[in-house]
């Protein structure tokens, strides 16, 4: 190897206050971990020393706790952008120590091309092989890393023996020319390859590599209980009764499913629906449910951007690679969220609401309006542009307190213009063709939980003239009364 080996520290030494650095994965999987746990430690000695140290990050989505959870507690980072779930992380930005950007995760790529964000300096790849001519073959995950490793000034390269180098090939790394020349991506298919199985860079960009032997940091899942199941089940029904009424094709469409517990009971419960055929996955978190799904054969291939898979998911997946290889594909980002292929592809897209109002519109992100959740994620590439936007969400949370469905949202990250279905534990509404008045009898019905069902008819009997019967003064009832009671029945409408 003709690379610089560094140590974690050596690396982390290069990096400056206020630097910008873009790193590969998604979610957990696939990002590097050990030169930014040697960076919290340099920011924590500097600001020991009075000397100010904080760095602005682009990562693919949420991070492993290397990432997001040492750097926020060492309160080392100014800027962040997209998606992050890590607790500490989310306290820094609600906060205010950190600054947050929440974008539509198939755009940050093009947003660093087009100079709309400042361009990193430093890009910092996790890879399982590297070769003296520059190519860079990635882990578990590829979120934005070809885009960073071309416009970072230089480069790191964490060399994880924990991947197999036989993982090459999995990948599929194609960046679209930008406008006013940009063609159609051609993917007409899930299985469809357009790229290459490595990142290409100029071996002089890269500084030098730090080797590790480290698994992911992606967390395991809680098991499935009587609301995930029910919500999964009540999505699986309508699919086939869709598939009946001949508004899906028999063959199926492929589908794309958000992350964490309710996605993975979601397609557990499409696995088990014996009229459900076998179908393909365009998504870009592939879950432990997809590999269950794929031995099974309900499964027949997934692309997705990274494999957030427990350690004895991958694991397997290690094992069996020849099995997997020829049925999965790991794009970048704008790639696997891209509204082009979307659209094109005739995704069925199921997505988590935190919350969602009467009218269909939906809150992805933000607690009781003000609070940052996680971020919007990939829920916006999907949705707009899919054939069928299903948005699932148990319909009360802290014990019912929180009445998942309520007047008007507190935040709007997905309009009524582009939400079709509401699913929650209690049945499904289906909106398509609905006038608000209408959308909001049929969630009321068919989706709010009885402890709210009366306070919501009888909100509608408050609403003002008009098209959307929205009253001004009470529409954020439910949230004052829990900002100022602790429970949303509590409003007072007196
Ligand atoms: N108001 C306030 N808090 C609420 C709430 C509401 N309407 N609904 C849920 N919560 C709370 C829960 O009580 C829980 O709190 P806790 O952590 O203190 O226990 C927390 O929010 C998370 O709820 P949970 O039901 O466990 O959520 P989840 O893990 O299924 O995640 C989202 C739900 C919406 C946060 C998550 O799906 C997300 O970040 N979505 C946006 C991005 C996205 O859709 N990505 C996929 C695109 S491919």
């Amino acid at each position: 190897m003709i690379y610089n080996k560094l140590t974690a520290e050596e690396a982390a030494d290069f990096i400056k206050n206020d630097d910008l650095i873009g790193f590969s994965g998604f979610t957990a999987a696939g990002c590097p971990k050990v030169i930014t746990m040697a960076l919290a430690v340099k920011a924590e000695n500097e600001h020991a020393k009075g000397n100010p140290f904080k760095v602005g990050i682009y990562t693919g989505a949420s991070t492993g706790d290397s990432i997001d959870g040492v750097l926020s507690r060492a309160h080392a980072i100014k800027f962040r952008t997209p998606y992050q779930s890590n607790k500490d992380m989310r306290t820094e930005l609600n906060n205010h120590e950190a600054h947050y950007f929440d974008l539509h995760l198939s755009e940050l790529p093009q947003y660093l091309r087009y100079g709309f964000l400042a361009k990193p300096k430093f890009a910092i790849l996790e890879a399982c092989d590297i070769t003296d001519d520059g190519k860079i073959y990635l882990t578990s995950a590829v979120g934005i890393a070809p885009t960073v490793a071309r416009i970072a000034d230089y480069i790191f390269i964490e060399l994880n023996k924990y991947h197999p180098k036989a993982l090459t090939g999995m990948h599929d790394i194609y960046e679209p020319a930008d406008p006013p020349v940009r063609r159609e991506i051609p993917i007409c298919s899930p299985d469809d390859r357009i790229g290459v199985p490595y990142i290409q860079v100029d071996p002089k960009k890269i500084i030098g590599v730090v080797e590790t032997n480290l698994p992911n940091e992606v967390g395991g899942f809680t098991p499935s209980d009587e609301v995930t199941n029910k919500i999964g089940e009540n999505v699986a029904s309508f699919l086939s009764a869709e598939m009946k009424a001949g508004r899906i094709p028999l063959s199926f469409l492929p589908v794309q499913s958000g992350v964490g517990n309710i996605a993975n009971a979601v397609l557990g419960a499409m696995g088990a629906n014996k009229d459900i055929p076998p179908f393909s996955i365009y998504t870009e978190v592939i879950q432990d449910s997809v590999i269950s799904l794929m031995k099974e054969g309900n499964v027949t291939f997934a692309s997705g951007c990274s494999l957030t898979l427990s350690t004895p998911a991958l694991e397997e997946v290690y094992k069996n690679l020849d099995f997997f290889k020829d049925r999965m594909v790991l794009r970048p980002q704008e790639i696997s969220n891209s509204p082009e292929i979307a659209r094109r592809l005739g995704l069925i897209s199921i997505n988590t609401a935190l919350e969602a109002d009467i009218f269909g519109n939906i809150n992805s992100t933000h607690v009781v309006g003000t609070k940052m959740m996680n971020g919007i994620g990939g829920s916006g590439d999907f949705c707009r542009n899919a054939y069928l936007s299903i948005f699932t969400t148990p319909s009360v949370a802290k014990g019912g307190k929180i009445s998942a469905i309520v007047p008007m949202v507190a935040h709007v990250d997905h309009s009524e213009h582009s939400v079709k279905i509401l699913v929650t534990e209690h049945g499904v509404a289906d909106l398509r063709g609905l006038s608000p008045i209408q959308r909001a009898e049929v969630i009321i019905e068919n989706c709010v939980d009885p402890l709210y069902k009366g306070l919501l008819r009888k909100y509608l009997t408050l609403g003002q003239k008009g098209h959307t019967p929205q009253n001004m003064m009470t529409a954020l009832s439910f949230h004052q009364a829990f900002n100022e009671t602790g429970d949303m029945r509590n409003v007072n409408w007196e």
